[in-house]
Formats: C-alpha cells, sequence, structure tokens
C-alpha cells in the first residue's frame, strides 16, 4: 500500500514537473544569472562601492547555477519549447559540464576579493566564461 502511495507522489511530481519543464527551469536560472550580472558589473566598475556581502550575493548565484546547469538538459529537452540550447549540448555533454564547471571554480575563487579591483579581476574572468560557454553551447538569438 504504501508503495503504491510512493508511485501516485512520483507521478504527480513528474507530471508538474513536464508543466513547467526543464527548458523553462534553465531559462529562469540564467535570468537570474543576468540580474546578479548587473549587480556585479556595478561592483566591478566601482558604480557600487565595494562590499563584500553584496559580491558574495552576486556569486552565490553563479555557484548555485553552475551546480544546477548541467541537471537542466536532460535528453530530449531540446524540444518542448522554444529554446536556444545547441545540439552541442547532448553530443559533448563533458565538455558542456566542464564549462559549467570552470564558471562555478572561477565564481568560488571570487569570494576571495576584497576590494574593487580585485573583485573586476574575478568577475572579468567568470562573465570570459558566460561567452565561452554561449558562443559553443548557445544558439545564435534570431
Ligand atoms: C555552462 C554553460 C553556460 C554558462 C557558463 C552560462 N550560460 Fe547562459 N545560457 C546557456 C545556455 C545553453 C542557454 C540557452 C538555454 C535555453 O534556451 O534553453 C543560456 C541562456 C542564457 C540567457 C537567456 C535566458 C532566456 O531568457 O532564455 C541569458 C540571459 C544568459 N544565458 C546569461 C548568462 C550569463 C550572464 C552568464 C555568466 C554570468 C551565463 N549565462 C553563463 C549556457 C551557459
Amino acid at each position: 500500500m504504501k508503495r503504491i502511495v510512493i508511485a501516485a507522489v512520483l507521478v504527480a511530481l513528474g507530471a508538474s514537473a513536464a508543466v513547467a519543464g526543464p527548458i523553462e527551469d534553465r531559462q529562469q536560472l540564467m535570468k537570474n544569472v543576468q540580474a546578479a550580472t548587473k549587480d556585479g558589473a556595478g561592483l566591478a566598475r566601482g558604480a557600487v562601492p565595494f562590499d563584500a556581502a553584496k559580491a558574495k550575493a552576486v556569486l552565490d548565484v553563479y555557484i548555485d547555477a553552475s551546480a544546477k546547469l548541467p541537471g537542466l538538459f536532460p535528453v530530449g529537452s531540446d524540444k518542448g519549447a522554444k529554446n536556444a540550447a545547441d545540439p552541442k549540448i547532448w553530443s559533448d555533454m563533458a565538455g558542456f559540464k566542464a564549462e559549467a564547471a570552470k564558471f562555478g571554480a572561477d565564481a568560488k575563487a571570487g569570494l576571495a576579493a576584497t576590494d574593487a579591483a580585485s573583485f573586476k579581476v574575478a568577475f572579468t574572468k567568470i562573465t570570459a566564461d558566460c561567452t565561452s560557454c554561449h558562443g559553443t553551447y548557445r544558439l545564435k538569438q534570431q
């Protein structure tokens, strides 16, 4: 009996996940990353006085995203909703995971920044990771 209940719950969860779906989830994740990048750019430029807590808030969004990103591209999720995932993600999942891992590692390294100048160095590396991953694994926007 217990088993049947658990199975029913799993089916229900699966159904609700299909409504939101990995495409929407990863696009929302990227939108959050984009919003954090605006804050990060302000700190890196010195437009906002350096504040370690604010820098950490930005970097935490990246670290979290880098951990979640590879799991949001299950096989078959190139279809279902409009998306810009390049087929290379699935033909070279190891390379894609490596890009995500580098992004996370560079974000973690940024936690050591103590002022705007050192944050800027770390932030520049991180934004190069966005460009690098998008260059290979994200389709050009129509
Ligand atoms: C490991 C690879 C990878 C990294 C690193 C990465 N992205 Fe992305 N990003 C993608 C992929 C793939 C898509 C397309 C997802 C889709 O359409 O399903 C995307 C989509 C986006 C989008 C569009 C989201 C939408 O509304 O559909 C934005 C904005 C974005 N990324 C910003 C960033 C920024 C800013 C960074 C760095 C701070 C970054 N990304 C780092 C892979 C990456």
